[in-house]
């Protein structure tokens, strides 16, 4: 392990040496030897890569295209604007922000715009799938407002509509905010935002996960569902730069936009711009097909582990109706155990809370589930045999104890391409 003063005696030459051989290392195992698992995770193509490095990461331009508060812009202001009309075209909706430069800063604009110090939202509990930007550890603790659950029915893998509407009676929170980190069903925004409407509730649909699903209209269109805004990142199912997005209908979507800026983000990382509105080409003509693997992927992969002995949650659900897979691995170890093996094999995934659980340290530190994403290995080209490949090298490794590192590694030496692009 290297001490900082190793780093102080070396000299800068070697130390940006020493920076670009981790660099390589990472990109060599990681593209080249790893099968990538993580349901938050995905590779962008080479267009994609080729146009994100540019002279526009250096530049300023607070502000929207063409109202801006610096000079220089003129085509910055023509590569915002159109990469706004395609997103808007992808998605269907009026209004669009690209300058929120992550989910979480997505999250944290549009909950800060629709609610004030005190209100209250409902939003997914973390063991139920709820990422920690919608609770009282994240955004909403820092913008101080109360975040209660939505109640959960662990029999159908979902939010409980009737107890929901019981609650909204009862609670009258100011916001709803759908979508999860876990997310193996569309959530139930249909059923839920008519009634929520009579009590002026704003719904908001954190699409992070989902985005790329819902681009290629396999997963539900929260916005025709009567969500008003969606959050997201773009770097997920959505195969884009990493950043994040704001859209919908609202016509308080003024309102949000002010709130991105200028009190979430100044100047908005311009260089993502061109290869964001590369990735949305290519889900305007991909994203249907890409879509459809991804799901049929998962539920590939889901139904042949369960065939292989593995605990695969929601059997009598059909398992998922997402990119994700999610497996009880508490008779092999517990999540943490299991993914710090499989990493050891050349297989990346995480562990993960499963619907129901309790927190504590112990369930925190060890939880009985680990989350399997099949957008990245689908985006490298992979499809039903190799998900069935897949199971069995999880099997091999995890139930038959066999080691399957170099299997690992010359199985994905056949899938370097970046595909649906
Ligand atoms: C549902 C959900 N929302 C928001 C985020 C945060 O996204 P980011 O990492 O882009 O801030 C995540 C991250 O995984 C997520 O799962």
């Amino acid at each position: 392990m290297q001490t900082e003063t190793d780093t102080q005696i070396k000299s800068a030459k070697e130390v940006i040496n020493d920076i670009e051989t981790l660099t390589e290392k990472h990109n060599k195992w990681r593209k080249e030897e790893c099968i990538n698992l993580i349901a938050s995770e995905n590779v962008t193509s080479s267009a994609v890569d080729n146009i994100y490095i540019s002279d526009l990461g250096h530049r300023y331009a607070e502000g929207k295209p063409f109202q801006r508060h610096y000079q220089g812009l003129q085509y910055i202001d023509q590569i915002e604007d159109l990469t706004q009309k395609l997103a808007r075209n992808l998605f269907n909706a009026k209004h669009v922000d690209l300058r929120p430069l992550s989910g979480t800063t997505a999250n944290l604009s549009a909950l800060g715009a629709l609610t004030n110090y005190g209100d209250t939202i409902f939003s997914s509990s973390i063991p139920n799938g709820g990422h920690v930007s919608h609770t009282r550890h994240g955004v909403s603790g820092l913008i101080g407002i109360k975040d209660l659950s939505f109640p959960f029915n662990i029999e159908e893998m979902n939010i409980d509509i009737d107890k929901t509407k019981k609650k909204i009676e009862e609670k009258q929170p100011k916001v709803l905010l759908f979508g999860a980190s876990l997310f193996l069903f569309p959530h139930p925004v249909k059923e839920i935002a008519e009634f929520a409407k009579t009590y002026d509730i704003k719904i908001i649909y954190d699409a992070a996960h989902v985005l790329g699903l819902i681009a290629g209209k396999r997963f539900q269109d929260p916005l025709k569902e009567g969500a008003e805004i969606i959050t997201s990142s773009t770097h997920k199912t959505f195969p884009g730069p990493q950043s994040g997005i704001i859209f919908g209908n609202s016509d308080k979507f003024d309102k949000i936009e002010t709130v991105v800026f200028p009190q979430v983000i100044c100047n908005h990382h311009l260089h993502k711009l061109p290869a964001m509105a590369v990735a949305l080409e290519e889900m305007t003509t991909h994203g249907q097909s890409y879509a459809n693997q991804i799901i049929t992927n998962a539920k590939t992969l889901a139904q042949s582990m369960h065939e292989l002995g593995f605990n695969v949650v929601a059997e009598k659900l059909g398992f998922t109706e997402s990119h994700q897979v999610v497996v009880d691995v508490s008779n092999l170890g517990g999540g943490k155990t299991v993914a710090e093996h499989l990493e050891s094999q050349n297989i990346i995934l995480n562990k993960n809370f499963i619907p129901g659980d309790k927190i504590n340290t112990e369930t925190m530190r060890n939880p009985r589930g680990i989350r399997i994403g099949t957008q990245e290995m689908t985006r490298m080209g992979m499809k039903e045999d190799e998900m069935q490949e897949i199971a069995k090298l999880l099997k091999k490794s995890l139930i038959d104890k066999k080691d399957i590192k170099q299997e690992v590694t010359d199985f994905k030496k056949e899938f370097l391409d970046v595909k649906y692009c």
